[in-house]
């Protein structure tokens, strides 16, 4: 099988391909990425020497870049590509909305000029919104509401829709999975863990926003990635699966858990205000992946990834 994917240097896009390579070696795997800021190229360095492996440097908003992906005749296109900071995205909505929902839209129709036989979107359960605080026993599911809350979600969301109308009016065969957030090697540093992680380090200040006491449900790159093997292979085309991995922390008791593997001060802590639209908790039922694909996330030490980021970063 020759899979494409779309965003493919990223964070998570490159741990779904280290995944593929390791699990299915018979597959081919096309990567497509603009390398933006948040591409980083030496995630790829344990297959880029394979033989199935190519590279392609190209912006999903733009149509003659698409084609040369399909110059490789794609069975499957997976599409990670998006730009995916919240707080980018409250600075700047345009690009969030013409890359991840615009971007999608060009992925879309050359599938269907191309006739491909499945397209995933890789979506986010940021889409739901959020649930309140004070109610442990709500998570979202499948059918829950799509309420964003950010313009980076409300465009996650937007290219959800647009990934549906595809099934519906061309009969597309395709697939969307949301997961929860993701922990892992290879993030880029602007984002919550790897950034604690060097702060702690270099003794600068912690930025916490509010009263950290907002929610998270944290699954590792690899388990999002075994996930979203089992929705290509045997996901059933027009189906939305949630990814979840029922391990939720708060962001205050996170960041503190990460000073107390590094050994380092909570006084580094630093309350700034709110962000704009904070959403307070995301929770995952994660049944229906469960029960139809039998996918359930390892409880994994966030340890290892915490200590991985420190050995980088010293
Ligand atoms: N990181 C998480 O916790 C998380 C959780 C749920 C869902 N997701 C989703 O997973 C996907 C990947 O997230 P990530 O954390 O790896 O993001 P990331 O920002 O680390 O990586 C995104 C990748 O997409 C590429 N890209 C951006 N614009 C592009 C364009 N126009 N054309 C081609 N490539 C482009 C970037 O260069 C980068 O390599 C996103 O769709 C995101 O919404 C992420």
């Amino acid at each position: 099988m020759v899979i494409a994917v779309s965003g493919g240097a990223g964070f998570v896009g490159s741990a779904f391909i280290r995944y593929i390579s390791r699990t299915h070696p018979e597959d081919r795997i096309i990567c497509f990425d603009a390398l933006t800021y948040a591409a980083d190229l030496h995630n790829l360095d344990e297959v880029s020497g394979n033989s199935g492996f190519a590279f392609i440097e190209g912006d999903i908003t733009k149509k003659d870049d698409v084609e040369k992906l399909f110059s490789f005749h794609p069975d499957i296109l997976v599409n990670f590509a998006a730009e995916s900071h919240v707080d980018r995205s409250i600075e700047d909505p345009g690009l969030f909305i013409r890359t991840n929902v615009y971007g999608t839209g060009v992925l879309l129709d050359a599938c269907i000029e191309h006739g491909i036989g499945r397209f995933h979107q890789i979506s986010t359960d940021e889409v739901y919104g959020d649930l309140p605080l004070d109610r442990n026993d709500e998570a979202f599911t499948e059918s829950s509401p799509l309420k964003p809350s950010s313009p980076y979600s409300a465009s996650k969301a937007g290219a959800d829709l647009l990934v549906l109308s595809y099934i519906r009016t061309y009969g597309m065969n395709a697939t969307i999975s949301r997961s929860s957030n993701n922990y892992g090697p290879g993030q880029n540093r602007e984002k919550l863990i790897p950034k604690t992680v060097w702060n702690a380090l270099h003794g600068i200040r912690i930025p916490v926003y509010g009263d950290g006491l907002n929610v998270r449900d944290w699954i590792h790159t690899d388990d999002h990635a075994r996930a979203v093997d089992l929705i290509i292979r045997d996901g059933k085309s027009g189906e939305i699966y949630n990814i979840g991995a029922e391990n939720e922390i708060r962001n205050i008791d996170l960041i503190r858990k990460i000073l107390s593997i590094l050994g380092r001060p909570e006084d580094l802590i630093s309350f700034v205000p709110d962000r704009k639209g904070h959403d307070r908790r995301y929770a995952i039922n994660p049944e229906k992946i469960r029960k139809e694909l039998g996918f359930r996330a390892e409880q994994r030490d966030m340890e290892e990834t915490i200590l991985g980021y420190a050995s980088v970063f010293s």
